[in-house]
């Protein structure tokens, strides 16, 4: 048996800056236990970047306000209010553990535009922003003496009451999981003495086509769902609008931000067709380009659409060097035309439904980031909001965890995994 105080399952921004958080504020010993290695997460794939209200000619009420609005009415204001007031602190927070973002040269923070934001507010680091943040994040948890990172291990189920050899409990709770080691194939249980953080993230390898890497397969959505813990919004599987269309190529992510720097959409006729759906044109929240792409495929029978940025070559390589390179891998150069591009699913909006501070159904389980749902994304998550949702609620979740005063934890006696 693995045992460990608090257990967090997943090592993207969700489950890392869960993890730091409960080592650095108690004495805490956190072990994470994560699927693949341990970089390997949509976190390490975020292009674009975080959105925070970080210049003096934003405020808190635009971003909610532009939150709101790209969510369809469904979002839940509480949570969003608190995304939006806490998120410039969260930022600030990467910052000082190392995070290095894209400046001006006066040296204040460049902020990039993404569809569906009244303003410049998505702090990056140039195209590769997630990369930045998961390294800044691995580096501060290696160098946290409490907290353990163990690879290649799959959490399976997560352990409850029907789990104890002795059902005294009355309340659902969780006590650990069971975790499968990939290389021995052998299922272990994985006890935690005060709580476990489900950071598993999203599920959009359910579709054939997604920008999300192998390890998006719901996995800690559908552990909890089974515990009896409830799932909300699943239906709101965010498109994203741009994904490279290329022989090839495993639905690549081509940035919002290529949008938000001046790249323009058009049919296989050359036409600019944003101007018939929406008077934001490409730069509407991502839903409704995404939708407004398919209409047009759908209307004219074709299979993609273009996205061109050309007509400001310069920019083009500057700020989005990563997707230069990897268009001119499939002989596409972005300086000198347009990127083909269709929609790919992108983001799952539902998930396990928490309380402002990370808290499910189920005692003793937490849950943040992707996999969660929290109520800040409504039917349509605003562009980079979602490393701000992981970093904010993660912090919320650890505090909410040390506060609770823990005291030693009852012995609980699990019967080990039944490979029947
Ligand atoms: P993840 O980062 O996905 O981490 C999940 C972790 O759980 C992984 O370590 C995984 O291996 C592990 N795991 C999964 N299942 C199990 C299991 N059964 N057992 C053990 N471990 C498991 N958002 C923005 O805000 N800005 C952006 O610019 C942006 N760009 C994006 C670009 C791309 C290509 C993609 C795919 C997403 C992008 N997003 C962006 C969304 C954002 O990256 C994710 O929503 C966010 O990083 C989720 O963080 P997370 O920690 O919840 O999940
Ligand atoms: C992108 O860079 O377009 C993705 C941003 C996001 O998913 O928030």
């Amino acid at each position: 048996m693995i045992k460990t105080d608090v257990l967090v399952l997943g090592s993207g921004s969700a489950g890392l800056t869960f993890a730091l958080e409960v080592a650095e504020r108690s004495k805490l010993k956190v072990l994470v236990i994560t699927k693949k290695d341990r970089s390997e997460s949509n976190t390490n794939y975020a292009q674009g970047g975080i959105a925070g209200v970080m210049a003096p000619f934003d405020s808190f009420e635009a971003h909610i306000r532009d939150t709101l609005i790209a969510g369809a009415g469904l979002c839940h204001e509480d949570a969003v209010k608190v995304l939006v007031h806490e998120g410039p602190e969260r930022i600030r927070d990467l910052m000082h553990r190392g995070a290095s973002f894209t400046k001006n040269t006066g040296g204040t923070l460049h902020l990039g535009k993404e569809g569906g934001h009244s303003t410049n507010r998505i702090v990056h680091t140039k195209d590769l922003t997630g990369k930045e943040v998961e390294r800044t994040l691995l580096d501060a948890v290696a160098a946290h003496p409490r907290i353990k990172v163990l690879e290649n291990h799959y959490a399976v189920e997560l352990i409850s009451e029907h789990n104890l050899l002795k059902r005294s409990r009355k309340t659902r709770s969780c006590y650990g999981a069971y975790v499968l080691d990939d290389l021995t194939k052998k299922v272990h249980t994985a006890f935690a003495r005060h709580a476990v953080m489900l950071a598993t993230g999203g599920c959009g390898q359910v579709y054939m086509h997604s920008t999300n890497p192998q390890i998006a397969t719901g996995d800690g959505i559908s552990m909890a769902y089974r515990l009896g813990a409830r799932i909300a919004n699943m239906e709101f599987v965010q498109f994203h609008p741009t994904s490279l269309y290329a022989e090839g190529s495993r639905s690549y992510l081509i940035t919002e931000a290529v949008r938000g720097a001046g790249g323009i959409l058009l049919n296989l006729a050359g036409e600019r067709f944003m101007v018939d759906y929406d008077e934001r044109l490409e730069l509407a929240p991502r839903d409704i380009v995404a939708r407004a792409i398919d209409a047009e495929l759908k209307k004219r029978g074709e299979s993609h659409v273009l996205l061109d940025i050309s007509h400001l070559r310069d920019k083009a390589r500057k700020e989005f060097p990563n997707i230069y390179a990897k268009c001119l891998e499939y002989n596409i150069d972005i300086t000198k035309g347009p990127i083909p591009v269709v929609p790919a699913a992108h983001y799952s909006c539902g998930g396990v439904v928490t309380d402002l501070n990370g808290r499910t159904d189920i005692a003793r389980l937490y849950c943040c980031g992707e996999a969660a749902m929290t109520g800040v994304h409504g039917a349509n998550r605003l562009a980079s909001n979602s490393l701000l949702e992981s970093l904010v609620f993660a912090r919320r979740a650890a505090q909410d965890l040390v506060a609770d005063g823990l005291g030693p934890s009852a012995p609980v006696d699990i019967r080990p995994w039944d490979d029947s």
